[in-house]
């Protein structure tokens, strides 16, 4: 069912008439030692540069890693590598995928900031030996595709929803459509602090997401609300400066967010989510939480 969907009116599927998609139940995650910020690419990383405190970075990662495993996920920690600071967060160098035999593959990203370019190959090598069939954008058509940071998978469906406009360019769905044969459907972005989809866009479970609406047009939050039918909206303050949508959710019911977000806590377990409150104030300065600290994989 390959088609990348722009608006409302091509909208011509509901939920239920989407193929089924496991749940990932192993957990890549990079290890922080050479977590810093160096450079900024993000309106969060202004000011920051050196602003890292490395034994909390290492303490806060730390923390993240053991829940994951306390969730009963296996976690294959990754080294990190000298040069490459913004490593660790790696929901970013790739979208991996699981057809309904089980075959494996993965589009590498072709990352928009000079500086993270190198990282690619490294995650790369982790994906080769999962055996994952690996697949690689022609980066002289396509200069923008920055992985699961924007290409974000329905809970249990084989459907992408793909934000774009700031680090992916909307044209590469289409590929990344064709390849994987599901449906994308596409959303602007419109605020750079929101620079990536997974900053604004949480999924929760098959009918509940989490989002930021100002960071969004119109027409994609039409779209978001005529597949989701619970739709959980953070507050200025806790999407911004706490990272609320970069939550993560990996069993339909445990939700990891960064603490301090009384509100959306409140309204999460309202829903009847589970809560789990974790410090990436560290993270927090480079422009990531919770959600792009990891690459959830099969
Ligand atoms: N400093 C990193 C960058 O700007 C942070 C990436 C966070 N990743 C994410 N998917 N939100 O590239």
């Amino acid at each position: 069912m390959a088609k990348v969907i722009t608006s409302l009116k091509e909208l011509d599927f509901s939920l239920t008439d989407l193929d089924p998609m496991p749940v990932p139940q192993k957990v890549m995650v990079v290890k922080p030692t050479f977590f810093s910020i160096d450079y900024v690419i993000n309106p969060h990383m202004e000011g920051h540069v050196g602003d890292v405190d490395k034994i909390a970075a290492q303490n806060e990662w730390s923390h993240l890693k053991g829940a994951y495993e306390e969730l009963g996920l296996y976690v294959e920690a990754v080294g990190g590598l000298r040069g490459y600071p913004d490593m660790v967060f790696c929901a970013n160098q790739s979208l991996p995928y699981i057809d309904k035999e089980g075959n494996k593959k993965v589009i590498m990203s072709v990352m928009h900031a000079e500086q993270r370019k190198g990282e690619v190959a490294h995650i790369q090598k982790v994906y080769e030996q999962s055996s994952y069939e690996i697949v690689h954008l022609d980066e002289s058509k396509f200069t923008d595709f920055e992985g699961m940071g924007d290409a974000i998978w329905h809970f249990k469906k084989a459907l992408l929803w793909g934000g774009y406009g700031f680090r992916t360019s909307k044209e590469v769905y289409e590929v990344i459509s064709d390849t994987f044969e599901v449906p994308v459907i596409i959303l602007e972005l419109i605020d750079d602090k929101f620079y990536h989809l997974d900053t604004c866009f949480c999924v929760l479970n098959e009918t509940t997401v989490m989002i930021y609406p100002p960071a969004f047009t119109e027409e994609g939050l039409a779209l978001i609300n005529a597949l989701f039918p619970n739709v959980i909206e953070a507050m200025k303050y806790e999407a911004e400066q706490l990272f609320a949508c970069n939550a993560t959710c990996p069993d339909g019911k445990n939700v990891f967010i960064q603490q301090g977000c009384t509100d959306m806590n409140q309204k999460l377990r309202g829903a009847g989510f589970k809560v789990h409150e974790f410090s990436t104030n560290e993270y927090l300065k480079s422009g990531g939480s919770v959600f792009c600290m990891k690459m959830m994989l099969w």
